[in-house]
């Protein structure tokens, strides 16, 4: 069963019938110990928490991500990236991003009247790899890095080789590195490494339960760091307190998620393996995501998005909110049933032939 359209964004912005394959919403249902928990959780007190948060969540995050350091608990991960732009990069200043991207990273930049510095992947025969040579190039003229791993649009987890020398290049520069790390429990054939493992003097972690475990709704995120980079981030953070149903929901996830985890993980694979076998057949460029449930879609239709709504009625992320130059592509959201995904496939091909 899809969602109830009232709500859900993914499912009430369009009209109904379009199908939606856009926002990084999975369908399924929350796993059953998460809801318990937040059930459980609902009977206690629901007054303030301690500012710093639950210790055993905070542990849990650090154990199960491989990570050392300081955890301040945000309400979001997207408000993190905005924190870190005002915490590290002053007004008119340059920051780093590798494009094509999740578009609140360009927001973040923007909005706060920084430039962004784009460092676009480099397409291979092999799939997207970092452009490590323009990044080297552009990386004097910044202090913040803003990195996606696993990457939003193109479901790339990058490789050790790739980590260990962005590393290197961010020593060389003096930058600050902010690792959005939020798909990071949605891999497939090879494990996510955090670049906080080649780099740990100089990155901030964004984790968060919202995609793995499709807890969106309970806005919730965590920067983990050495300490002086964690207080600096603090500083620009809301002044909110900790989410009780959120840690709740997060401590279930990571004690109790890991067979609705392993469950999704392989219906998600399936899914990954059928469009990337659709795109093939229909010549679409596309290299199937290692992580993520995100398929990044190169087609030969200019403004693609607004013409697979129209003419399919099938609601993608256009490629052009993603950064200049992306128009032709389209990201399509693969976590729903494969009755949807194929009525989508079976769509967005029928507006093909018609381009
Ligand atoms: C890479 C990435 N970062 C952040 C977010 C949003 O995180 P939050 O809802 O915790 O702000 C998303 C949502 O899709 C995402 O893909």
């Amino acid at each position: 069963m899809v969602p109830p359209r009232k709500d859900s964004l993914k499912w009430s912005t369009y009209p109904e019938d379009v199908l939606p394959l856009w926002v990084a919403d999975m369908d399924f249902p929350v796993a059953e110990p998460i809801r318990q928990a937040i059930g459980e959780r609902a009977q206690g007190f629901l007054g303030y928490p301690p500012r710093e948060g639950d210790g055993e969540l905070r542990a849990l995050i650090l154990e199960r991500a491989g990570l050392e350091g300081e955890v301040a608990f945000m309400p979001g991960v997207v408000v993190g990236l905005y924190a870190a732009v005002a915490a590290f990069t002053a007004p008119g200043q340059g920051v780093l991003t590798q494009v094509p991207i999740y578009p609140p990273f360009l927001a973040a930049i923007r909005e706060q009247r920084r430039t962004v510095l784009a460092n676009p992947l480099r397409e291979t025969e092999a799939g997207y790899r970092l452009d490590l040579q323009g990044l080297e190039r552009l990386a004097y003229a910044s202090r913040l890095l803003l990195f996606c791993h696993p990457q939003n649009p193109t479901g790339r987890v990058f490789g050790e080789e790739e980590l260990a020398a962005l590393a290197a290049i961010a020593r060389r520069h003096d930058l600050i590195v902010v690792s959005d790390e939020l798909h990071a429990p949605l891999t497939y054939e090879r494990g996510h490494v955090p670049l906080a493992r080649f780099l740990p003097e100089r990155t901030l972690t964004l984790l968060g339960p919202g995609k793995a475990y499709n807890l969106a709704g309970l806005p919730m995120g965590a920067a983990v760091g050495p300490k002086p980079l964690v207080e600096a981030l603090r500083r620009h953070l809301p002044h909110t307190f900790p989410n009780v149903l959120a840690m709740a929901a997060w401590k279930a996830a990571l004690r109790e998620g890991e067979a609705w985890l392993g469950e999704t993980l392989a219906r998600l694979r399936a899914n990954r393996d059928r469009v990337a076998a659709w795109a093939k057949e229909v010549g679409l460029g596309h290299f199937p995501p290692e992580g993520t449930y995100l398929a990044w879609l190169k087609t030969p239709i200019p403004k693609a998005g607004a013409f697979f709504l129209k003419e399919a009625r099938v609601a993608l992320n256009p490629g052009e909110n993603f950064g200049e130059g992306y128009d032709r592509y389209v990201r399509l959201n693969f976590a729903t049933y494969p009755e949807v995904l194929e009525e989508a496939l079976k769509r967005l091909e029928g507006a093909l032939k018609k381009a």
